[in-house]
């Protein structure tokens, strides 16, 4: 499918928490509103840059969020560039946008001065493995993440 890929902005921030309130729908509908709120107006530490995908017809139909992580698992470089999330709306997937948003990203990161970008996804998310092996991405190796509440 043919998109158009483009920065988000105050005028089509509203798509944006649409599209990300699908992809990350444990995270309330008001607190996605606050993050995106501070990210128009500059005030948010992440993402750094976030692009949607726009179809011919004028529909917002996927995201990408990105930062620029310390270190990421795997990196030779520090400060690699992070995809945070990648998302394409259901019927229109498996045309090649997640794809085009992922190349805007390598774009974005060399801009930015990344000679890396890492990403990640959960170990049963086969299609997000299958896009990532498909984009050139390779996998480093299966991390466990553990949490202990200090008191
Ligand atoms: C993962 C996701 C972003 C892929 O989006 P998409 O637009 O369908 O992906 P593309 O069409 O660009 O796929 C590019 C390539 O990746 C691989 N691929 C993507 N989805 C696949 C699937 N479901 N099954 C097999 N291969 C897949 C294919 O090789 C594909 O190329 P091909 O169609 O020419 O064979 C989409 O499924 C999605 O939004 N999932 C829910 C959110 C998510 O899990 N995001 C990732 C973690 S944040």
């Amino acid at each position: 499918m043919n998109v158009k890929i483009e920065a988000v902005s105050s005028s089509t921030s509203v798509d944006w928490h649409r599209l990300r309130c699908a992809l990350w729908p444990d995270h309330g509908v008001d607190e996605h509103r606050q993050e995106v709120a501070a990210f128009i107006e500059s005030r948010a530490k992440e993402p750094a840059a976030v692009f949607l995908a726009r179809s011919y017809e004028g529909d917002f139909v996927g995201l990408i969020e990105l930062s620029i992580r310390a270190y990421a698992a795997g990196c030779d470089q520090a400060n690699p560039a992070y995809v945070e999330g990648v998302y394409v709306a259901p019927t229109d997937r498996r045309q090649g946008i997640a794809r085009q948003l992922l190349k805007a990203a390598e774009d974005w990161a060399r801009e930015n001065g990344c000679s890396e970008i890492a990403s990640d996804s959960l170990p049963d998310n086969s299609p997000s493995a299958k896009l990532h092996t498909a984009s050139g991405f390779r996998d480093a190796g299966l991390i466990q993440c553990w949490i202990k509440p200090l008191k």
